[in-house]
């Protein structure tokens, strides 16, 4: 198939674009290269699949009409400014990429004939602070994000619902938990792992903000993949979570990182976070029955492969 990937050049992006050339299909990659960067993209280029890079902001008026010059079948659409915390220093920002970003994708898909958006949404912001009773919260829980950030992966949502109305444009929405893997940012914000694991490789201490009893779930960059490229012809007109439905502890996952890093450096403690959700697990039943989906990297080999990734790009 003709598929596009934006943000393409991104930690889930890139991995995503990987496992599509894999697979045979023609990839075109869109990417302005905000926080993603073509060496995410070194494995596809030698790959000899057929990749084409795009250094396009997905707000620009140009997307359109390379959308609709491309032709592309499917497009993943995650470029996203994906920060909770730029997003509330910079709401207006976050909304032009997520919610007007989104909207031109969506422009140009329907200008192409594009048959389906595979939407990259996330299940922690989505749900708000679930309640214990809740968890792992499924896709039937209300939709009441906290941030910015979560309220323009939200109206992203109601877009896509509204396009399929409107214009029968095919779209399945992943809200994704918390996902870590190779090539994450260490100096992002939501990686955690990539953050502990670079820390702890270079020797240095890392920080533990509030009393480290704070819970995500943790899923692999390669299980989210996978999920992607079933979403490709499976589970139209579908939110679906995409995670392992496990809460695992701050404090529980420092102790992985450390053990898998050989370290014995003790974490420091800073004040908790304004503002930081207590307790996140997204039950990912629905991924199983409708994409035949389910986690299967366990925590400790997934955090290996993030700690042998950093040890070999560090050197
Ligand atoms: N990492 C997670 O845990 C997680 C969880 C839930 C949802 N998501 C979503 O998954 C997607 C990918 O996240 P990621 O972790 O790979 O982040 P990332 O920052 O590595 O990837 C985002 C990519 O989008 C590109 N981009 C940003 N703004 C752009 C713009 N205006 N035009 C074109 N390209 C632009 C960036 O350069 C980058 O390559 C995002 O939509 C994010 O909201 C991620």
């Amino acid at each position: 198939m003709r598929a596009m990937v934006t943000g393409g050049a991104g930690f889930i992006g890139s991995n995503l674009v990987d496992r599509l050339l894999a697979e045979g299909h023609e990839v075109e990659v869109v990417d302005d290269l905000s926080t993603g960067s073509l060496g995410n993209l070194a494995d596809a280029r030698n790959s000899g699949g057929a990749l084409r890079f795009h250094n396009l902001d997905v707000r620009s008026g140009d997307l359109v009409d390379l959308v609709r010059h491309r032709r592309p079948e499917v497009i993943f659409h995650l470029a996203a400014q994906a920060d909770v915390r730029v997003s509330v220093e910079r709401p207006v920002f976050d909304a032009e990429v997520n919610v007007l970003g989104t909207i031109q994708v969506l422009e140009g898909a329907c200008a192409a004939g594009t048959a389906k958006v595979v939407f990259a949404a996330s299940g922690g912001t989505l749900y708000g602070e679930p309640t214990g009773a809740d968890l792992p919260v499924d896709e039937h829980q209300p939709h009441r994000p906290l941030s910015p950030y979560g309220v323009s992966k939200k109206a992203a949502i109601d877009y896509l619902v509204a396009y399929r109305e409107l214009h029968g444009l095919e779209f399945t929405a992943l809200a994704l938990a918390n996902v870590y893997g190779p090539r994450q940012d260490p100096h992002g914000e939501a990686g955690v792992v990539a953050i502990f694991a670079g820390n702890l490789v270079a020797g240095r201490p890392c920080v533990i903000f509030g009393d480290g009893s704070q819970t995500r779930d943790y899923v692999y960059v390669d299980d989210v993949v996978d999920a992607f490229a079933r979403a490709m012809r499976r589970g139209g007109g579908l939110v679906m979570n995409i995670g392992t439905g496990q809460e695992t502890s701050v404090s529980k996952l420092y102790e992985s990182v450390a053990k898998a890093c050989g370290s014995n450096l003790a974490p420091r403690p800073a004040p908790a976070r304004a503002g930081e959700v207590q307790r996140s697990a997204l039950d990912p039943r629905r991924a199983g029955l409708h994409l035949g989906w389910k986690p299967w990297t366990a925590l400790e080999s997934g955090v290996a492969s993030v700690v042998n990734h950093v040890r070999r790009t560090a050197l």
